[in-house]
């Protein structure tokens, strides 16, 4: 047990077997289903196990800065970004070397298959949870691993997480419109060979709807964040801000990590870190991962479309009237959430 306070058990009850029949029958590789995970019953893949007792008992450094959201909000733009500002703007590091590698993924065992190959820089690592799946994750060393300052990055909610996290280091939590989060997990997941959804944006709306898709509820890991929203160590970024006026939100990130940089410095990361530029950077597209055999030809790259409210034109009015209705009573169920994501 870690000495820290932060030990607390962390359950994970697998879904109902029909639930989990629907779910191997669209996601091919969630095989063996997916768990619940915690009082607010977050889901990953069942393998999550091996670590959830470590993630809740991470030793966050004074130093770290934690780059946290819901799964495809923005979190890799942000790493990016303040990869960058906190490694004194060293872009050539940034444009040679793989992001994953820079800034570690901490939850990526319990995503990752261990069946899949590893990244070239975890090649040669002899902890595979493959290989001895009592040890520590391959990706969880990782983490522990690399030197500070370290920007981490995690989707997992704050519930499962250290409870100290916040006394422990800066965190920033990355919001988006789930409209967009939705269509962009619906391209991300037919992408990644790790889901291998198989089905259309409809049926994965579908699934969305009745909170069934990795890492979500949406809304409780939204409410959970909002509701720390005003401690000292906590920066809340919406994606939307960053599209519309950038320098803004690097100005909001400069004082909030006190990297003192001038706007000269911020208009360098905002044009490291333009859409375009991390779209055709293999170290940020990833078209540098060796174990390509986890990316599906032919499906939308990782860094997509990075558009704001395209939702609306992916959606039929039947879809908009499901996700309405979910919009209504989900953001109801829990706590408090931003008020611009469940007005229209
Ligand atoms: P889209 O699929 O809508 O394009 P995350 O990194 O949290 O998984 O979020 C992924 C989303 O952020 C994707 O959205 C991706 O294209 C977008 N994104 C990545 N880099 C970006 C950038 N530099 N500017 C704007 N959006 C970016």
């Amino acid at each position: 047990m870690a000495d820290n306070g932060d030990s607390f058990p962390v359950m994970a009850v697998p879904l109902a077997p029909k639930i989990q029949q629907e779910i191997q029958t669209k996601f091919g590789s969630f095989d063996k289903g997916l768990v619940e995970v915690g009082p607010g019953r977050y889901l990953l893949p069942p393998h999550c196990r091996l670590y959830l007792d470590k993630y809740a008992q991470f030793r966050f450094r004074p130093d770290d800065v934690v780059v946290t959201g819901f799964p495809r909000s923005g979190t890799t733009w942000t790493q990016e970004m303040v990869w960058c500002m906190t490694h004194d703007l060293d872009f050539t590091t940034a444009i040679n070397t793989p992001l994953r590698e820079r800034s570690p993924f901490l939850e990526y065992d319990s995503i990752y298959r261990p069946d899949f190959p590893l990244p070239s820089f975890l090649v040669d690592s002899k902890q595979h949870p493959d290989v001895d799946p009592d040890t520590t994750g391959v990706f969880l060393a990782h983490a522990e691993s690399v030197p500070s300052p370290r920007i981490i990055k995690t989707h997992l909610a704050f519930s499962i997480l250290p409870p100290s996290i916040l006394e422990s280091c800066k965190v920033i939590y990355v919001a988006r419109h789930p409209g967009d989060v939705c269509v962009s997990s619906y391209h991300h997941q037919r992408l990644l060979k790790l889901m291998n959804f198989k089905g259309d944006l409809e049926e994965f709306l579908d699934f969305w709807c009745r909170d069934l898709v990795m890492l979500g509820p949406y809304w409780s890991h939204l409410s959970e964040a909002w509701a720390k929203r005003t401690h000292p160590n906590l920066l809340w970024l919406y994606y939307e801000d960053m599209n519309k006026d950038l320098l803004r939100e690097l100005q909001r990130l400069d004082h909030f990590l006190a990297t003192g940089l001038t706007e000269d410095e911020l208009l360098q990361v905002a044009q490291h870190s333009s859409f375009a530029n991390m779209k055709a950077r293999p170290a940020t597209n990833y078209s540098l991962i060796p174990e390509s055999p986890i990316l599906t030809p032919g499906e939308a790259e990782f860094v997509r479309k990075g558009a704001t409210g395209d939702w609306v034109n992916r959606f039929t009015p039947q879809m908009k009237a499901k996700f309405q209705a979910w919009v209504e009573t989900g953001s109801k169920a829990v706590e408090e959430v931003p008020p611009r994501y469940t007005q229209g």
